[in-house]
């Protein structure tokens, strides 16, 4: 039986928006997900305080010492660095992230930054439409640039864009507020395709400018399982699967899109306007490895083709609007999260060795966990029995996966400190360390260990032992 190696990253993850608050102290600009949390300020919290990393990074960090992790995975906010997008460095920003950096170094935890976690410059927006300019690549180019120079001496492992193949699908991420719908699927390809590109220059560039610099994508993984054993039914989950996350992949890993992808771009005509040095772009990209964040499974089932719906329509029971033909169903035989994410272990084992077996690229779990409400009892303990069930259950499909001959390099769970989710603010809760706020009421934002802090200590002092 193999264990886990004994140089394994064992860490925790986080992002920019999610935790450090300060959205615009010290030159910091706007972006897409502070605009997207101020709209939904009435109801959860924003990213104007979030857990407040900016003003606790040297006690979080302390406690994440403590914890034992040897790896953190975060990322940088765009905004902080180059506050309009593609116009002066904000030096405050940049000296930010030096402290964080110098800090972790300093505790003997390796940094691993994420470039882009949903969270573009909003000036952008103003300026190009976003992605949907070609300036935008040339815009995030030169802010890859701006890290690989600022922070390579000390980081040498980054991610590039955190689950493209998600944001991509979710419009309040790109600001496709105003899109028609009819239009809403070219604009869409169009946005894909330039950070497709944006991803490669990203990947080239570090690996010229940072010594020893590793750098890889990460996806929102996908496993389907077919609703039934009826053939069309194994190929909608098949389908569901590939356009969900293969696609992207099959970009990242070979610099094309896939036959089925291509496919779908020209039959519906809506395939994006490329320049002639992309292919070669695209090609001489070659990732260290794949970043894999995964929470949940999926049903499908197929959806006859009388069914099928125009692009840019939606019916209310069918999950991806892309041809229209998968239609998503809950998993008799798991249990759901309380936000209806359903756990399933043995799903991580299979995604683990699908993506070894297609790209063979070792891999890294940048994201895994349990997101619910936490109870924060009188004498100020929080009891995640939960938590650490998901956890250990995760951690055990790593193992098996790695004694299928998946070379897995490190486990990140979501998250180290309590942080904003994404559309459930501060009710919704993954950290091992719990933030003392509420949506509404910022108490005094003191640091809890939970039971899972001790408990994932253990596991990590133990190199994965299980308790
Ligand atoms: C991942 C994102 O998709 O899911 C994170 O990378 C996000 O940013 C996480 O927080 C959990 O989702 P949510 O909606 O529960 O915050």
């Amino acid at each position: 039986m193999k264990k886990f190696n004994d140089d394994f990253l064992w860490g925790a993850s986080s992002s920019a928006f999610q935790i450090e608050g300060a959205w615009d102290e010290n030159g910091k600009g706007m972006s897409v997900a502070d605009y997207n949390s101020f709209q939904r300020s009435a109801l959860q919290a924003d990213t104007k305080v979030a857990s407040d990393f900016y003003h606790h990074f040297e006690e979080d960090i302390k406690l994440m010492k403590e914890l034992g992790l040897n790896v953190y995975r975060f990322s940088i906010s765009w905004s902080r660095i180059i506050p309009d997008g593609d116009g002066e460095v904000n030096q405050a920003g940049v000296d930010f992230y030096n402290r964080v950096i110098d800090c972790l170094v300093e505790h003997d935890i390796q940094p691993f930054i994420t470039l882009y976690h949903f969270d573009l410059p909003f000036a952008l927006v103003e300026k190009y439409n976003g992605w949907e300019g070609r300036e935008c690549v040339n815009a995030f180019q030169r802010y890859a640039q701006v890290c690989y120079q600022a922070f390579g001496d000390r980081v040498k492992d980054w991610q590039v864009t955190n689950e493209q193949n998600l944001m991509i699908r979710v419009n309040e991420r790109m600001n496709m507020y105003q899109v028609e719908p009819k239009d809403a699927e070219k604009v869409r390809a169009q946005m894909d395709y330039h950070m497709f590109v944006a991803h490669a220059l990203a990947t080239i560039d570090c690996h010229k400018m940072v010594a020893g610099g590793k750098i890889g994508p990460s996806v929102s993984s996908t496993m389907t399982y077919a609703s039934s054993t009826k053939p069309e039914d194994v190929w909608a989950a098949r389908m569901n699967d590939n356009f969900k996350t293969n696609y992207a992949l099959e970009m990242y890993c070979f610099g094309a899109y896939p036959g089925y992808y291509e496919k779908y771009l020209r039959d519906l005509e809506i395939y994006p306007k490329t320049l002639p040095e992309d292919p070669e772009i695209l090609k001489g990209a070659k990732p260290d490895f794949i970043a894999v964040n995964y929470y949940r499974t999926l049903v499908a089932s197929y959806l006859p083709a009388d069914k099928m719906h125009p692009v840019g329509t939606k019916e209310k029971d069918i999950d991806f609007d892309l041809y229209g033909y998968f239609k998503i169903e809950p998993n008799q035989h798991l249990k759901a999260s309380q936000y209806g994410a359903q756990i399933d272990p043995m799903g991580l084992r299979l995604v683990l060795n699908d993506y070894y077996r297609q790209y063979r690229l070792p891999l890294i779990i940048t994201e895994n966990g349990l997101g619910t409400p936490d109870v924060l009892t009188e004498d100020q303990q929080v009891h995640d029995d939960y938590r650490i069930d998901y956890i250990r259950d995760h951690i055990a499909a790593c193992h098996d996966a790695i004694n299928d001959g998946v070379e897995l390099f490190g486990y990140c769970p979501w998250s180290a400190i309590d942080l904003l989710s994404s559309h459930q603010g501060f009710k919704k809760r993954y950290g091992f360390i719990y933030v003392n706020r509420e949506d509404h009421d910022l108490k005094d934002l003191s640091r809890i260990k939970k039971d899972s802090f001790y408990w994932y200590q253990e596991v990590i002092r133990n190199n994965g032992l299980l308790a």
